[in-house]
């Protein structure tokens, strides 16, 4: 049972706004508590007075409505619940999401919201598979969102492909482990590194590793889904940080070094995603090498290995390694776990990960080797941390954790 919680169930105008209604009462069976909006054209497939009956609650779908009761409804509504779930998801509201449009009830809230926002899309075959669709869906996970669905099969409109909406059962589900990962990781200290580290070579050049840091972000964002007080330490990259409790922002390996041995005391699970750069000029020239048609040698030091300075500190926080590899993945990913003595590595090739939304996993830990199957990163980081959940349950307390 889900006691306590409070969900904001939208219904957009689709065939499927049937099905949010037995969601609903599944929901309201579960002992969560469910305000139901629904949009205009929602109105025409499903009457408002089902949900009331289902739920107990009064259902909003007037922007302009005057009650006393929920004076600012668009801001009000979403600051009393701690998820949005929109079940029908049509094609015209993930556009309008995607874009920040608030031109109803419903899209001001979730434009106001400070709560996740879960959405089951729910659409004609080819309206999902049209590039505007998924491009859409694709910049909402970027922006957070958990898209759930849609299934394969017959659809109402007699044509079959991807674009049915969850069955209400699964929709409940998805709820339930949605409220269930938000306590995962209540109160502890998650330390996460990502992106590229950028070593100087002069005042204009320098050598870096390839690497967008989608991943660590993802991993950062689902850490604190988790319920965890997350500190990103990040090197540069093009993206917007997710809503971490602490962003540090560094250049290169030695400054992310220091940065993470400062955070370290204060660390329950560190998890290393960063791409460091191996080796580093051994000198920095301070002004433009000037160019000419000679060979130039650069002479290179090793890098610290950050990941293994903190396995190898006395009493290390539960450690957490990503490898991107070209060949050998198993193989050299297995080498990589002995050496930095961690109790679990995550593994994806490089040339299929780097850059990309998504991302095919292989995770290795004691128990052996488990695959994750091609998903949007944010959806593998939410599964990672699942993992790291189960594994860090199981482990022995760290001294951090006995002070
Ligand atoms: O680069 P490599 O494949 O060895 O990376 C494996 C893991 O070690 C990654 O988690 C990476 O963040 C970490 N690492 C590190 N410092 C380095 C190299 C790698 O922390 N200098």
């Amino acid at each position: 049972m889900a006691e306590n919680k409070r969900l904001l169930l939208g219904v957009t105008g689709g065939v499927a706004a049937y099905k949010a209604a037995e969601a609903a009462r599944l929901l309201t069976q579960q002992g969560i508590d469910v305000t139901t909006v629904m949009t205009e054209s929602a109105c025409h497939f499903v009457g408002p007075a089902t949900f009331q009956s289902l739920t107990g609650n009064p259902v909003y779908t007037d922007l302009w409505e005057t009650n006393a009761m929920q004076n600012m409804a668009h801001i009000n509504l979403s600051r009393t619940t701690e998820l949005i779930l929109i079940a029908p998801a049509s094609a015209d509201f993930i556009a309008k999401l995607a874009n920040g449009l608030a031109d109803d009830l419903l899209t001001t809230l979730c434009l106001a919201r400070n709560c996740s926002l879960m959405i089951a899309p729910a659409m004609n075959q080819q309206m999902w598979k049209n590039p505007a669709t998924q491009r859409n869906v694709s910049m909402l996970r970027q922006d957070g969102a958990i898209v759930i669905g849609p299934a394969d099969g017959l659809q109402a409109c007699g044509e079959t492909g991807m674009g049915r909406m969850l069955e209400a059962s699964e929709l409940a589900e998805a709820v339930h482990s949605f409220f269930h990962m938000e306590k995962l990781f209540d109160g502890k200290r998650v330390l996460i590194t990502a992106g590229p580290t950028f070593e100087a070579i002069d005042a204009v050049r320098g050598i870096t590793n390839k690497s967008s840091g989608k991943m660590g972000y993802a991993v950062a964002q689902a850490a604190t889904e988790a319920g965890a007080s997350v500190t990103l330490i990040s090197g540069a990259t093009c993206l917007a940080p997710p809503p971490v409790d602490k962003l540090v922002s560094v250049t290169s390996a030695n400054e992310m070094l220091q940065a993470v041995l400062t955070e370290i005391p204060q660390t329950d699970i560190f998890i290393s995603v960063a791409a460091v750069a191996d080796y580093r000029a051994a000198k920095i020239n301070p002004q433009k090498i000037k160019k000419t048609d000679q060979h130039l040698t650069i002479d290179l030091v090793a890098n610290p290995d950050i990941l293994l300075t903190v396995t190898d500190l006395p009493n290390p926080p539960f450690c957490v390694g990503f490898a991107a590899e070209t060949e050998n993945l198993e193989q050299n990913a297995q080498t990589k776990r002995k050496k930095k003595n961690l109790p679990l590595l995550i593994a994806n090739q490089a040339q299929d990960a780097i850059g990309a939304d998504e991302s095919e996993l292989t995770l290795f830990d004691d128990a052996g080797k488990h695959s994750l199957t091609k998903a949007a990163k944010i959806e593998q980081a939410r599964r990672l941390i699942q993992h790291i959940h189960a594994l860090y349950s199981q482990s022995k307390p760290t001294s951090h954790e006995k002070n």
